[in-house]
């Protein structure tokens, strides 16, 4: 059965205005990747990239330049509907369809990419469906940021406690027992066991992308995490006090209550694994 934690219209609308994209150092070292083993095409550009549990396009736009076309692929219909609102490029499109089964040609895709949810996926039968898709000399590139940002108590008090407050906000959903297992913890392992499908392999980390949020987006950012809908779904009363207690903490910290007016940076660590057929 797929785990499917980003199911509804409010969470897919909440994702959109609050999770970081990939930073461009992140996609230059996925186009090196692939330039180092596929000719281009006379217009420069590759012929297809397909971005899987693609959410709202946060890859899958990133990546508009390098290709002729593009599909991005999510279980979630809502999700799809955030992507397609936001579509404004011809040679991308979205579906709704499982990692597990993309409605694509064998041998047609050079460069798949697996964004912030690898840890979702039936691996054994995503990695048949990343072979039997990926053109020969196609990349995989499966790629993910830690839930909360990088702590920085020196450059600036406020932005380290804003970050320790989302890590704190984390471990309670954890302590809650909220989190899907293992697949969380998979994930920040940077996916250290994941055994890539090729030899021809590559694994970076500490990749810094600064994001910059309000108060409102800051909260955003919590509230778009699948622990804290499985808590608003299964007690809405729970869920207000847990994002009531964060709020009030962050009227400390900030020293107002106009969230609207602030400006909080953050730097989130990616990290990046690569493989070429
Ligand atoms: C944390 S979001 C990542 C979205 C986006 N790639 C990003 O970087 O923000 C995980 C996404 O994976 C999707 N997903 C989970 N399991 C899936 C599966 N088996 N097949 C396709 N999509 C899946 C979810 O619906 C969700 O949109």
């Amino acid at each position: 059965m797929p785990i499917q934690l980003f199911e509804s219209e409010d969470h897919a609308s909440t994702y959109v205005r609050a999770r970081p994209s990939p930073p461009a150092s992140l996609i230059n070292a996925i186009v090196d990747f692939l330039d180092s083993g596929n000719l281009r095409n006379e217009n420069g550009s590759w012929p297809k990239a397909v971005d899987v549990g693609a959410g709202s396009g946060q890859t899958t736009f990133l990546i508009k330049d390098y290709f002729d076309e593009i599909l991005g692929v999510d279980i979630s219909a809502a999700q799809i509907a955030e992507a397609n609102k936001r579509n404004k490029y011809p040679n991308i499109s979205f579906k709704v369809a499982r990692a597990e089964s993309i409605p694509l040609e064998d041998k047609s895709v050079n460069l798949l990419t697996a964004s912030q949810c690898l840890h979702w996926f039936d691996l054994t039968s995503f990695y048949e469906e990343v072979d039997r898709l990926l053109a020969p000399g196609g990349v995989f590139a499966a790629f993910g940021y830690i839930c909360y940002p990088i702590r920085s108590p020196n450059d600036c008090p406020v932005a380290d406690k804003m970050a320790q407050l989302i890590e704190k906000a984390f471990n309670n959903l954890e302590d809650m027992g909220l989190w899907e297992q293992p697949a969380m913890n998979f994930l920040h392992s940077k996916y250290e066991n994941l055994k890539l499908p090729y030899r021809d392999s590559k694994r970076i980390t500490n990749i810094i992308c600064p994001v910059t949020y309000s108060g409102e987006s800051f909260l955003d950012y919590i509230t778009s995490w699948s622990a804290y809908n499985t808590l608003a779904s299964k007690s809405p009363e729970k869920a207000d006090i847990f994002i009531e207690d964060i709020a009030n903490r962050m009227k400390d910290i900030l020293g107002t209550c106009d969230f609207g007016s602030v400006q909080i940076k953050l730097n989130f660590e990616f990290f990046l694994l690569m493989a070429r057929k």
